[in-house]
């Protein structure tokens, strides 16, 4: 018979984890959501009297959180507690690359994930559907049944369990509509009955249709496949950008151009400063580890050339705003307008700003950084290098060989002001309004605007005087 779900208990409080489960909640009013995780920090933000101060911003999710916390959407830290009464788990923890040991550097560093099935062996009670909604390596629901078939064989009382993968595909910054109106919903498992459970939840709001059925070991592949391949699109059309560049092409004409192709399709050819985000690096690197160990080394060259293209890309921007600035940034103030890895999003997980803007504090620059949601502390982490308290406002004197350092503006003027040049990294919105004709008086001259995310009309900016460089315009 199949089991009726009334409880549920989420592991992770994270980027994925508090988002669904907002969602499920407010979608499933019968439903009683407990969100747990180790971190008191996250877990105290997500119970902030001021829903501004939840730990992830994500357009919509403050006002689910409004509707539903303390009724039946919950966030402690009271792991045990909450996987005891639980009918279902979603586990929803961080799986980040390896950096230590066996497939180091590649491999998913699965402890997180093997420490929750631990958890669940010793705490659950009854029957319980665990669901693997983290990203993982194909084949790791075998490691998690083992686990639990351990806890049963150790003779743990009257315990049962199904196993199922419930990979997420949603997207920062549009979370909350992806969770609403999803593409598909992917289910794999073995007991249909416990597939039809997780299905009846979904359904509550996701029509049947979307709502796929297929083996443990498809969902688990098909959630890496489908990371690698939007990936591998943007490394595609970012290729392409290097050769507008040289050729006198314009990189938009062409994604528009391939992209009204109904085979190819028109979404994820914009191309930019290079893929971020905490999960397509390390989920094709996961991808490279699985062929290498599979035996299929020219599968795993073949995705690992994704990666590679994208560091080669970020390092090309960098390298050619020092060469516009007269081969030198030494001392000179660049403005960074964006360290999120996306817009409407304040996670900066391999963000591409990261990297420009240490290969130019490298270079000596000093940069004055802007960014509408990521805060100054995340900035500080992220770089490795104290902030430099403000140089906004003061003229900035070039000296060679200066060390760089940064600071950080709550204004984009302040940032901009007195700079030598702007670098536009995330597409926010407030970068599309900016008044350029100010901009081209408060600047220092010869100025220039690098646009890496094609959010500027070149027309507001060659009637100021401004130099602008756009991401594959042949032109430039
Ligand atoms: P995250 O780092 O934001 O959150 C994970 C949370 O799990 C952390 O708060 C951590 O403290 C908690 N945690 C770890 N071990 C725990 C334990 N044993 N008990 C209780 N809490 C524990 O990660 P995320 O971005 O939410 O990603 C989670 C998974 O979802 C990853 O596998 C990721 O690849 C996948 N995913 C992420 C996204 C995304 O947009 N971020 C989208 C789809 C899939
Ligand atoms: C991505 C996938 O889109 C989700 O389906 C998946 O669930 C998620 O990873 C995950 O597994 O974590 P996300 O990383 O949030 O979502 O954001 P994307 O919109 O995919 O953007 C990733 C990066 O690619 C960003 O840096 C973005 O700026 C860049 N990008 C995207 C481009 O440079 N060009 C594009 O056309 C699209």
């Amino acid at each position: 018979m199949r089991p009726k779900i009334k409880n549920i208990c989420c592991i992770g409080a994270g980027y994925v984890g508090g988002p669904t489960m907002a969602v499920i909640a407010d979608q499933c009013p019968e439903l009683e959501v407990e969100v747990v995780d180790l971190n008191e920090e996250r877990i105290k933000k997500w119970n902030s009297e001021n829903f501004n101060n939840l730990p992830i911003y994500e357009p919509g999710l403050a006002e689910i959180v409004q509707r539903c916390r303390g009724i039946n959407l919950h966030f402690s830290n009271l792991v045990s507690e909450k996987i005891k009464n639980a009918d279902m788990i979603f586990i929803s923890v961080n799986t980040p690359t390896k950096n230590k040991g066996l497939g180091a550097g590649k491999a998913s560093d699965l402890k997180w994930v093997e420490e929750c099935a631990r958890q669940v062996a010793n705490h659950s009670q009854g029957h319980t559907i665990v669901v693997e909604k983290s990203t993982l390596p194909v084949r790791t629901a075998e490691a998690i049944k083992s686990i639990l078939k351990f806890s049963l064989d150790a003779g743990l009382e009257n315990k049962t369990f199904d196993v199922l993968s419930n990979p997420e595909f949603l997207s920062e910054g549009s979370a909350v509509e992806d969770l609403m109106n999803p593409d598909r919903v992917l289910i794999g498992g073995e007991a249909e009955s416990a597939i039809d459970s997780l299905s009846e939840i979904y359904s509550n709001w996701v029509p049947k249709s979307k709502i796929l059925r297929t083996n443990i070991w498809s969902s688990e592949l098909a959630k890496l496949t489908a990371n690698a391949f939007l990936a591998q699109r943007i490394s595609s059309i970012n290729s392409i950008s290097a050769l507008c560049e040289a050729t006198g092409a314009d990189v938009r004409e062409v994604s528009r151009a391939i992209g009204s192709d109904s085979r190819i399709g028109s979404k994820f050819l914009d191309s930019g400063p290079g893929f971020g985000g905490s999960c397509f690096k390390k989920d094709i690197l996961n991808l490279v580890y699985l062929s290498e160990y599979f035996g299929l080394p020219e599968v795993a060259e073949f995705w690992e050339a994704v990666v590679k293209l994208n560091y080669w890309h970020q390092d090309r921007i960098s390298q050619l705003v020092v060469e516009k600035l007269f081969g030198t940034v030494s001392g000179k103030k660049i403005s960074i307008l964006g360290f999120a890895f996306k817009a409407n999003t304040n996670d900066t997980r391999e963000s591409a700003s990261i990297k420009i803007c240490k290969d130019l504090l490298e270079e000596g620059a000093n940069l004055s950084i802007h960014d509408p949601k990521v805060d100054s502390d995340q900035i500080a982490k992220d770089l490795k290098i104290k902030e430099k308290k403000s140089l906004i406002g003061k003229k900035v004197i070039p000296k060679n060989n200066q060390e760089g350092n940064w600071s950080f503006s709550n204004e984009i003027y302040d940032s901009i002001n007195n700079a030598d040049a702007v670098l536009v990294l995330t597409e926010w919105k407030d970068y599309t309004e900016i008044d350029w004709e100010l901009v081209s008086k408060i600047m220092r001259k010869p100025a220039w605007i690098f646009d890496a995310r094609s959010i500027i009309a070149p027309s507001k900016i060659i009637k100021t005087g401004l130099n602008l460089w756009r991401i594959g315009d042949g032109l430039n």
